[in-house]
């Protein structure tokens, strides 16, 4: 029985940390992972079907495997994922060679899958209910959190580690499809997150992101009382050896002040606060559905910056939403401007068969008005990152040291000085010279140049003390 895992995966950082804990149960059971396809007997594709463009990448790669498989008819092909639970069958009929579909709520049955489909079982598909297929609690119950192992091999360092504090979505955006093939909007008990936490505290993981798709909407009822997500960071604010907490993604309306001064007066927390507004006029946020107006967004953004100060706030936008005039985009370049974000991921509206958007509205806007708009947003934010950056010469940093640039990987230098890259509490990027063992420590760097997404710095040397920084400067 093949052995060699190669597993790709697209998407966001659900997909990422999905990825991990799948290669942490093959693992368990035998598996190696190889880093190209052409090596592997099992190739796994974790999918993502947010975007139109994001499926058809997989669909493309898929058809460049069908040769292989026929080659190697014992090759095991499987879609994982978000792809996976919306097209189900769909991926069978477009790409016949394919063995294994799983969807994300289903992830936990993978090993076995494997086995049977290498036993010779053919074709096998898992999938979770459709939402409108049972009642709220049997999709829920369709619906695994899959949070089991870890691997910190396959984090992109292992001083870093997300931790899944919820599952699924029920906002319903008329744009999205994250509520269909993630399901409903499940959050974990706080007590199984913590023995998550302090196990990844164990293997020595400095820094945990918590993951939910609207993370401050967070709400568990356990030994009698509500958790919410302040209550769940304050918890593990605790563990010792976690010293940086991030959270994402936020959703406008549950940012409430008990959040925000929870994570102004514990030291640990990251003053980074993702929050996406998608588009500055009102008319566009009520198809959009998302449940507020401007004025109460900027009323949030207000909130933010008095209670946190220092803290750097980023936002999603979507350009070319149904209907969406050049008045309409006008207002969306007045909040990115007026909203100066640490940064922006701008995104062109694309139809989601299965949405309400879809059903409701007529995907209209022309494809060069929305390239034309992403491409003046995007142009807008980075000369507002460039000039906020900007501020920090002449400051010292706190940075969690990631591991060697993208440069100095290029570059494979056995040297002792090689260039190494890092985070500040408020997630901007710092590039600086240093060693190997800096790696996983938390540095002061003293910053000296900035562009629109990179700050440059050098580590300062001379003796400081833990009080300095807030955090202690482990060796
Ligand atoms: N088209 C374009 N962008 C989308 N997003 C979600 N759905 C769509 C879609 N159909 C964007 C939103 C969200 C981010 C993760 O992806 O901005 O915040
Ligand atoms: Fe999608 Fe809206 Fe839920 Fe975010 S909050 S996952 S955009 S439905």
């Amino acid at each position: 029985m093949g052995k060699r895992l190669y597993i790709e995966t697209v998407g966001c950082q659900m997909n990422m940390l999905d990825s991990e804990l799948v290669v942490a149960s093959l693992r368990k059971v035998g598996y190696e992972l190889v880093d190209s396809p052409r090596l592997a007997d099992t190739i796994l594709f974790n999918t993502c079907s947010v975007r139109q463009h994001a499926e058809d990448k997989i669909y493309s790669a898929l058809g460049r495997l069908k040769h292989a498989k026929q080659q190697h008819p014992g090759k095991i092909i499987g879609v994982l994922g978000c792809m996976a639970q919306k097209d189900q069958k769909l991926i069978f009929d477009r790409a016949p060679f394919v063995d294994l579909v799983v969807g994300p709520g289903q992830l936990h049955q993978i090993p076995a899958l494997l086995e049977e489909i290498a036993a010779g079982s053919g074709q096998r598909m898992e999938v979770s209910l459709d939402r409108t297929r049972g009642s709220r609690r049997e999709v829920e119950e369709s619906f695994e959190s899959y949070d089991p192992l870890r691997d910190p091999q396959m984090r992109p360092t292992p001083y870093q580690a997300f931790v899944r504090i919820m599952i699924g979505c029920d906002k319903f955006c008329t744009y999205c499809i994250v509520p269909k093939v993630r399901g409903p909007e499940q959050s974990r008990s706080p007590r199984q997150i913590e023995m998550e936490v302090r196990r990844l505290a164990d293997e020595g993981c400095r820094e945990i992101t918590l993951l939910g798709q609207t993370v401050n909407s967070y709400r568990y009822l356990e030994d009698g009382r509500m958790h919410r997500l302040c209550d769940l960071i304050e918890r593990l604010h605790d563990v010792a050896g976690i010293d940086r907490i991030k959270f994402v993604t936020n959703y406008p309306k549950d940012m409430t002040d008990d959040l925000l001064q929870v994570v102004r007066d514990l030291p640990k927390c990251s003053h980074y606060l993702h929050v996406p507004v998608q588009s500055g006029s009102n008319p566009v946020l009520k198809r959009m559905k998302r449940g507020y107006t401007v004025e109460e967004y900027r009323e949030m953004l207000a909130r933010v910056r008095s209670t946190i100060p220092d803290s750097a706030v980023t936002s999603d936008f979507i350009v070319g939403f149904c209907g969406e005039t050049d008045e309409d985009f006008q207002l969306t370049v007045d909040l990115l401007q007026e909203g100066r974000f640490k940064n922006s991921f701008i995104f062109k509206y694309s139809e989601r068969p299965g949405t309400k958007g879809a059903e409701l509205f007529a995907d209209d806007v022309p494809e060069d008005v929305k390239k034309h708009r992403n491409h003046v947003l995007l142009e807008l934010q980075s000369q507002i990152s460039e000039e906020d950056n900007q501020h920090f010469l002449g400051r010292t940093e706190t940075v969690l040291v990631e591991g060697p640039s993208k440069a100095s990987q290029k570059h494979e230098s056995d040297g002792p000085i090689l260039q190494l890259t890092g985070r500040t509490n408020c997630d901007r990027i710092v590039v600086f010279e240093g060693n190997r063992r800096q790696i996983g420590q938390f540095l002061p760097v003293a910053i000296y140049d900035a562009n629109a997404f990179t700050l440059f710095g050098a580590v300062v040397t001379e003796e400081v003390g833990p009080e300095v920084y807030g955090i202690s400067l482990r060796s």
